[in-house]
């Protein structure tokens, strides 16, 4: 587990975790919706537009030197994501806009009268899309339900909805809600069991565990670097046979082999580069690149880390929130399941109202969200709009200390 002393010298590098408000410092728990990112990100971001700032594929030094640069971050973000072939990673903007683009692609392969699963526990970008494409298509969408107790998907329900028509199962790998982690490689599993591809949106899980495409069996996987520490940009994983036989919308110039045929435009080089970075401080989390270790396996054992601490955390928020009157918690509070879980949670109070209460906790310095965050399939669910919850994300670089000054502002109202 991360020490203390390692969680310290790690946050050493984060210039925006000193931010004062008023004269407190104040306290991100509000990494679901983005993180503050570590000096070699921002480094490395300057570092690309004053050394070799150019576009993809010229002749001379700077655009030469700006493919391989681009290439050592689809190697990362191969790495990341757990593929030995750095060609099945596309960059693009976020992930909302590659899903919208290969929604596109994948629903020219579908007729009417086919069928796709999608889940209610989604952020809306894992929704919209394929509800949008099936309308175009005339295809049938259909839905797996949630346990509203634990906020846990109710899995037993894919049986029933599954059958040979079915051409899609998108489904998240953690709510950036309620935190709970879904059984992606049994959802896959069974996806590809009835012949049907699979699709994975890893945007909140990505800075909490380890993404494994290949162990996970999954045919497509998405997720953002704004997420676990770097900058704006989005990261696609596809199964190369799909990648290659798929007709992406694309400009007719642009390459038409992989990766270049999914990634839509000139791309943000500057932040692709900074993604490489962010990819490299979680993997030095976990092991000495430079001595030796594999990225993967330092990135492996980072997470191991990472979950032990967050936990700790976890257990420490819900003890504390556990105690405050007119609070309830959605989601897994069971602490014999937080491998079921992110240390994302999110809250609502019978009197407090979820914009009150973010309001009074960021004038004591403490940043938290409040409403749907997306969630929109969720927060439907539970019948908790138009008003939302108020949602307390802990990351790798939050500390105990902060846990205590929300749960005590928190019972001070
Ligand atoms: C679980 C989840 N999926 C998808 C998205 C959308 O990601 P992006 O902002 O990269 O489009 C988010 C963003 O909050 C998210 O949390």
């Amino acid at each position: 587990m991360l020490s203390e002393q390692k969680v310290a010298e790690l946050r050493a590098d984060f210039v925006a975790l000193g931010r004062q408000v008023g004269d407190q410092t104040a306290v991100f728990f509000d990494g679901p919706a983005g993180t503050q990112v570590p000096r070699c990100v921002t480094q490395a971001i300057t570092q690309y537009l004053e050394q070799c700032n150019a576009n993809h594929d010229g002749a001379f030094a700077t655009s030469i030197e700006s493919d391989q640069w681009i290439n050592q971050a689809h190697q990362a973000a191969a790495d990341l994501v757990g593929t030995s072939d750095r060609a099945t990673i596309a960059f693009g903007a976020n992930m909302t806009s590659l899903t919208m683009a290969l929604s596109r692609a994948l629903a020219q392969t579908w007729n009417a009268g086919d069928e796709i699963v999608l889940s209610r526990l989604e952020h809306d970008a894992n929704f919209s899309p394929w509800l949008l494409a099936a309308r175009d298509r005339g295809v049938t969408v259909r839905y797996v339900d949630i346990n509203p107790d634990d906020c846990t998907l109710r899995i037993d329900e894919y049986a029933g909805l599954l059958n040979d028509r079915t051409r899609l199962v998108a489904v998240g790998c953690a709510s950036n809600a309620v935190g709970t982690i879904n059984p992606v490689k049994q959802i896959c599993d069974w996806a590809r069991e009835c012949g049907a591809l699979s699709f994975l949106d890893a945007v909140h899980y990505a800075p909490h565990g380890l993404m494994d495409v290949e162990a996970w069996g999954c045919d497509f996987l998405i997720c953002s670097a704004y997420k676990f520490f770097g900058p704006h940009v989005g990261i696609q994983y596809g199964r190369r046979e799909l990648l290659e036989s798929l007709q992406p919308y694309k400009l007719r110039p642009s390459p038409d082999n992989l990766p270049g045929r999914w990634m839509t435009g000139t791309q943000n080089h500057e932040c692709i580069w900074g993604t490489h970075a962010a990819i490299n401080y979680m993997a030095s989390i976990g092991g000495d690149l430079s001595g030796g270790t594999s990225r993967r396996d330092a990135l492996r054992h980072a997470f191991h880390e990472i979950k032990a601490y967050e936990d700790q955390l976890l257990v420490q928020l819900l003890d504390g929130l556990e105690q405050i009157d007119g609070l309830k918690i959605w989601g897994i509070t069971d602490r014999t399941r937080l491998h079921e879980r992110c240390p994302t949670v999110s809250i609502t109070h019978e009197r407090i109202s979820p914009q009150a209460m973010a309001e009074r906790l960021a004038a004591a310095g403490i940043f938290v969200w409040h409403g749907n965050y997306y969630a929109l399939p969720l927060t439907e669910r539970l019948g908790l709009e138009p008003e939302g919850m108020v949602r307390i994300g802990l990351l790798h670089y939050n500390t105990a200390a902060e846990v205590d000054r929300l749960i005590h502002q928190l019972k001070s109202l």
